[in-house]
């Protein structure tokens, strides 16, 4: 990667904090034992230490306490393990076979939900608006005394909507459901607090919040029935077997303790300012999600009469890293799934481009990257064949 890449796909993945290395480098070099090696020798008692005391930084952050805390290797175990595990383990003990999810959820739930559709639960796929909100009444409406659990994002990973995880839990605590929330882009950034809102499951991610990648954890409200997904030893409270990853579970503690709403904030300027430019400077755009109920990293646009690969590509050649919801760009082969579900056409998901903020980002790029769109725009639209321009 050239030096002076401004990168705006912090959704995708994030630069991890000089910090985080720091923090885990001794749990690779000095105290390497396994934590179940603490009845045994020191540095076993060490490394357990070590794993508790990042687990706890995560819990606490969510305000649930160290024990509910699974580690995983990331946020696509997590959400892997919440459906099946309780999908599983409901159908056994009750008989009961119903999930709901959102059409807007991102591949982790979506494709376990397909999974177990094909296995012979019944799944509802949830609308949502033109925003991305999921529709409370229809949520409402499909929950039945076979209804073993929701799955619910509390933000959207390309349009930054955040659910009314509150409410949405609320009415799942009263229909006796679980709910589980994919918290992946937003954990760090927008407060969860699970002891007022009443979560059973939630889904984190270390390396979108300047963390390594291969940890992410799941969070397990005690007394949730689950039944493990990954077989062999007792770890993580016989829920996740395997031998922990100590380093990237305390880069992953690191991470969060690095985190803070001065940051948050930050972020949100820049993001309102980069929303704010792109549709003054830029004409015939339309922004993907809501104005305000979104992630403080995320902007998604749409360009109209122009396609999403090209300007990521005119992007690339000046030094910015973004992405798309453009059809070409996506290994499927299909334009994205989520600008579709909020009711945009295929030429509004071809044009799309996602921009995610993160720590390493500062004002100067965010105006640098307006005046770069910008042009790159208006010379795309002088030979589009999309309309404007190539007519
Ligand atoms: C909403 C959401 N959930 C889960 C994941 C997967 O997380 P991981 O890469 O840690 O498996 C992603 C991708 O980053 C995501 O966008």
């Amino acid at each position: 990667m050239k030096e002076e890449t401004i990168y705006l796909d912090n959704a995708a993945s994030t630069k991890v904090d000089e910090r985080v290395m720091e923090a885990m480098e001794p749990y690779m070099l000095e105290t390497y034992a396994v934590a179940t090696s603490d009845f045994a020798y020191s540095m076993g008692i060490e490394a357990k230490e070590a794993l508790n005391s990042a687990r706890e930084k995560i819990a606490d952050r969510l305000k649930g306490d160290s024990e509910e805390m699974i580690f995983t290797s990331g946020g696509t175990e997590s959400s892997n393990l919440a459906l099946k595990g309780a999908a599983e383990k409901l159908l056994e003990k009750e008989g009961k076979d119903h999930i709901v999810i959102s059409k807007i959820e991102d591949f982790p739930v979506l494709n376990t939900a397909k999974v177990l559709e094909k296995k012979g639960f019944e799944v509802t796929y949830l609308d949502v608006d033109q925003e991305g909100f999921v529709d409370i009444e229809q949520l409402e409406g499909s929950l039945k005394d076979e209804t073993i659990l929701v799955s619910i994002q509390h933000a959207n990973q390309e349009i930054g909507t955040l659910q009314d995880i509150e409410k949405i839990a609320e009415i799942c605590e009263d229909h006796d459901v679980l709910y589980h929330a994919d918290a992946t882009h937003t954990f760090g950034r927008v407060p969860l607090d699970v002891s007022k809102i009443p979560v059973d499951m939630i889904t984190l991610s270390s390396h979108t919040i300047h963390g390594p990648r291969g940890i992410g954890a799941l969070y397990v409200r005690e007394g949730t029935p689950l039944k493990k997904q990954m077989d062999g030893g007792f770890q993580e409270n016989n829920l996740r077997a395997g031998v922990e990853n100590i380093p990237a579970a305390v880069g992953f503690g690191k991470a969060v303790e690095l985190i803070d709403e001065e940051e948050n904030e930050r972020l949100e300027e820049m993001r309102d300012r980069l929303i704010e430019g792109i549709s003054s400077k830029i004409p015939d755009t339309v922004l993907n999600g809501p104005r305000k109920k979104r992630t403080p990293q995320n902007a998604n646009i749409t360009f109209q009469y122009v396609e999403g690969e090209s300007i990521t590509l005119h992007l690339d050649m000046r030094g910015i890293a973004v992405s798309t919801g453009s059809a070409c760009f996506s290994k499927s082969l299909e334009a994205s799934h989520v600008i579709l579900g909020i009711g945009g056409d295929h030429e509004r998901a071809h044009g799309s481009v996602r921009f995610t903020l993160g720590r390493f980002n500062d004002e100067e790029q965010v105006k640098k990257v307006i005046e770069e769109a910008a042009e790159v725009i208006e010379r795309l639209r002088e030979i589009s064949p999309l309309g404007k321009g190539g007519e």
